[in-house]
């Protein structure tokens, strides 16, 4: 990946997003302008994974404050951006973020300061990416054995097209390969929308071992001794420790807890939700049924296409994430280590 966010970009007063709902299968950008446009990119999944919601939203507040920065605008911009998506708990910190800086300014001083703020949370993530691959590259090593690649698993998409930087999950995945470490990644699938794709995607272009597999093959191979750790990201961490991410996140953790292995979840101080006691407080997006009865790929002249596989008045229940309760989580990576996951108080700035 280059150094810049190839995910989220200003250019003047527009900002410029990779849409991921076309990827794999092609790479497109596309310009957003206004606070709708922000708005409907990340309720979309244009843009996804709980750090870019968070920087998303922020630059939708900067295109906002654009066209106007009085108050009302300032609380419009905050309110719509709040409600497009409610398990991230990025989103909420940085909409935080751009009311305290933003909202003791006068408003003819909004404008660049909200380019400012966004700027700086970017740079942040990306900052705090580094710091988890560097923290999770320290876990992997004593797990590597000579003679054969350390076998890892992750799920969904937590790599560099879902944050700022490197990623949570992968960062560290990407530290241990450019550590010259011999490795390779069992990438699940993630249905209902695929985001397993998007990561290996990810791992192809840097050239890291992967293999997909279907989400029901993750238990197998973990008891046929072919995992060595699993690692995934999160959308919302509670001051317990209990960690909600992708749907299937749990399914591994009971898993790998069955066959004694490490379960790693990754993720920066932002994802942390200390005013949230425990999982059962967590919000979980339920999304449109249409995610599950139909599917995406490209025809035989590589045309973008859509195919049903239910019908349309089937009963669909399509939660977008589950949680795990700490007990099943070995350590949480973040940019100042990695935590015990009943230990996260510390990490609570007063
Ligand atoms: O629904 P998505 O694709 O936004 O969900 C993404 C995930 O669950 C990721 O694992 C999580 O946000 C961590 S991204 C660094």
């Amino acid at each position: 990946m280059s150094e810049s966010c190839p995910t989220l970009r200003r250019d003047g007063d527009q900002v410029v997003i990779l849409d991921q709902t076309r990827l794999p299968h092609e790479e497109h950008y596309v310009h957003l302008h206004d606070l709708d446009s922000a708005a409907t990119a990340i309720r979309d999944m244009q843009v996804r994974g709980a750090p870019l919601i968070g920087a998303t939203a922020a630059f939708g507040v900067a295109l906002a404050l654009h066209h106007a920065a009085d108050d009302d605008a300032l609380h419009l911009a905050l309110d719509v951006l709040r409600a497009t998506r409610p398990t991230a708990v990025n989103l909420h910190w940085a909409l935080d973020r751009m009311r305290a800086a933003l909202a003791p300014l006068p408003p003819s001083a909004r404008s660049a300061a909200a380019w400012a703020e966004a700027e700086a949370i970017q740079r942040d993530d990306a900052a705090a990416n580094g710091r988890i691959g560097n923290h999770g590259l320290a876990a992997l090593r004593p797990l590597a054995t000579t003679g054969r690649p350390l076998q890892l698993m992750t799920h969904c998409n937590a790599g560099w097209l879902a944050t700022c930087g490197h990623g949570t999950a992968l960062a560290p995945i990407y530290a241990a390969h450019d550590a010259g470490m011999d490795i390779h990644v069992w990438v699940s699938e993630t249905r209902p929308r695929n985001q397993g794709l998007l990561t290996a995607w990810e791992l192809a272009r840097a050239g890291i071992p992967h293999t997909l597999i279907a989400d029901n093959a993750a238990g197998w191979l973990m008891a046929a001794g072919r995992v060595d750790a699993v690692i995934v990201g999160a959308d919302r961490i509670a001051a317990n420790g209990d960690t909600a991410n992708k749907v299937g996140t749990y399914l591994k953790a009971l898993a790998a807890r069955a066959h004694g292995l490490p379960f790693y979840v990754a993720a920066p101080r932002s994802t942390i939700d200390f005013a949230c006691p425990d999982g059962p407080a967590i919000p979980i997006e339920e999304r449109a049924g249409d995610e599950f009865r139909l599917i995406h790929g490209i025809d035989g002249q590589g045309r973008l296409q859509s195919t049903r596989i239910a019908g349309a008045d089937a009963a669909i229940c399509n939660p977008a994430f589950d949680v795990t309760p700490a007990a099943l989580v070995t350590g949480i990576i973040c940019e100042f280590g990695i935590m015990p996951p009943d230990a996260l108080a510390s990490l609570q700035t007063p």
